[in-house]
Formats: structure tokens, sequence, C-alpha cells
């Protein structure tokens, strides 16, 4: 595996059909998924880290954010990664760096009115990587739904030739989704958090049981969640990120909170053919996450 800084050396290594796996490092079992989803439909993958200044609203959260470049070099040699891409600021956001990238309409709800910039933050750096390492897969996780839809409509808008794909979003033991944020978590913090996922995974059931209607799906999360500060829970359609009253098409059920110092995100998506609706949970590890150890 190489290790590189550079998009022209990461460019120069990409021979055939190229995958990416674009990241802020801290590899949990959610990163992993996503490697071993596109290490097969590609000749050689390409793994960035690269925690993004634009995307944070505050600087507390970017310095807090975890690193560990040392360890995730080690998973990603077990993974056969075959270039591992982990830029300094200034190779990303070269002196004098001006253009953005905003993809309205999607960004506007859920997430983007709750961390304004966010969304260009992620599109910028999205489209960089897109330019400048040329993949012609990419994958993201579906726990960061509108990242996903965002993604998506940029890919679209700027003709870029790369395959989007998603892989699901992968859970603790007891639930809770992974990120790399778990390990800010007290034990104490852990048990309000497990909320988010209690909450949609009730409102789950209550699809399963043919209830489509927004209010009541929204309620029970809510309910669940009655012991952290909620921001929202929203039911939106799965393509513009819209919010919806009724499930009558695919769609999400997405929220964020905050736990202590720690903002969490959570969602199902809902799959529906026109009269049934099927919810995705993700993906429960049996046995606890590696992030434990990270702490
Ligand atoms: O999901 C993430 O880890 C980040 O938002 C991404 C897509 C790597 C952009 O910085």
């Amino acid at each position: 595996m190489e290790l590189t800084k550079a998009f022209s050396e990461t460019r120069a290594l990409a021979k055939g059909r190229v995958g990416l796996v674009p990241t802020m490092g801290a590899f949990h079992e959610g990163h992993t998924s996503l490697m071993k989803a596109i290490r097969e439909r590609c000749d050689t993958l390409v793994v960035s880290v690269f925690v993004n200044p634009t995307q944070f609203e505050k600087e507390d959260d970017l310095e807090s954010y975890p690193r560990d470049l040392a360890s995730d070099t080690v998973v990603a040699e077990e993974l056969s990664v075959d270039v591992l891409f982990a830029p300094e600021v200034d190779e990303v956001y070269p002196a004098g760096s001006a253009t953005v990238v905003e993809v309205p309409g999607i960004s506007q709800w859920m997430e983007g009115k709750h961390r304004p910039g966010h969304f260009s933050g992620v599109a910028t750096v999205v489209t960089k990587l897109f330019a400048g390492i040329r993949p012609d897969v990419a994958i993201f996780g579906r726990k960061d739904a509108q990242q996903l839809a965002v993604i998506r409509g940029l890919s679209r808008d700027l003709r870029f030739p790369v395959e989007v794909i998603d892989g699901p979003t992968v859970r603790d033991w007891d639930g809770l989704a992974l990120s790399s944020r778990n390990v800010r978590l007290s034990s104490s913090e852990r048990e309000t958090a497990l909320g988010l996922s209690r909450g949609l995974f009730r409102a789950a059931d209550q699809i399963d049981a043919g209830e489509f209607e927004g209010d009541i799906l929204t309620a029970t999360v809510r309910d669940a969640c009655r012991d952290l500060a909620v921001e929202y829970v929203t039911l939106a359609a799965l393509g513009t990120m819209v919010p919806i009253k009724e499930l009558k098409l695919p769609a999400v059920l997405a929220m964020a909170g905050r736990v202590g110092p720690v903002r969490l995100i959570d969602n199902i998506t809902i799959d529906f053919n026109g009269s049934e609706a099927e919810p995705d949970r993700g993906v429960i590890l049996d046995e606890p996450s590696r992030l434990g150890t990270l702490r």
C-alpha cells in the first residue's frame, strides 16, 4: 500500500478501474464495510483520509474530531487498500482557494438548516476528490443519507463520470450507529445516545405494521429521545430530502440530537413500492465495535 499526500501522486498510482472511499479517518466498521463493498468493483482502491475544515461550523468540533492515521494505516493495509491518500490542508485548499460548490435544494433541510455551510464544505471537498482522483466508482454510507443525496446531486450536475454507490449504516452491538464521534461519549452518555436507534427502530416496527403517518412516526422517535437534546426528527423524500407528511414514496426518517458534548445523527431509509414500505435498520455488529478500543 502507498501512503500519498498529493493529488498528482495519487492519480499517478490509480491504474485501471479506480474506486474511492472518501473518509475523515478514525476508521470503524462503517468505513471498513465500505472498503470491502467497493474492493471487488475496482482495480485500484483509493481511500482518502482528510478531516475537512470547511464542513465544520465550530472550531472546537474540528479540533476534537478524532484522528489516528497510524491505526488507519494498519486497517487499510489489512483490507488491501492500494493507496491511502492523506493530504494536508494546503494540498486540498491551496493558498487563495476561493471556489465553493453549493447544492441548493437538497442542502436546505435538516442538517443543512442546523449546520449552515456544512454541505457546501462537503460538496466542495468531494468535488475536489472527484476532480483530482477521477474515480470510476465512489462509495458513501447511508448513515449520512442527506450527504449522499447532496453528493449524488453534485455528481449529476457537474457531469462527473463516477458511479456513486452506497453502503448500509453499521451499528454497534447495542444499536448505536457507528460514528467516530462516539469515542467522546461517556458510558452514561452512551446509554442516553441509544435513544436515537431505539426510537428509529420503534418507528420501523410501526412502519412494518402499516403506519405511514409522518407525525406519528416522528412522535415515536421523539418519545424515545426525551433524555437528549433533539434538534430535528423529519420524514423526508429520499432523493430530494424535502419533508413529507406521509410515507408514499422512498423516504428517510432522519434525526439529530446532542448528548453531552457530542452531536449525533441517525436515520432509517424506507423503501416504498407503491403500497408496501420496507424500513432499512442497517447492519448490527455481533460484538462491540473497535471504536471502543480507540477511546
Ligand atoms: O462522511 C464523511 O466522512 C465526510 O463528510 C466526507 C464525505 C469524507 C467529506 O469530507
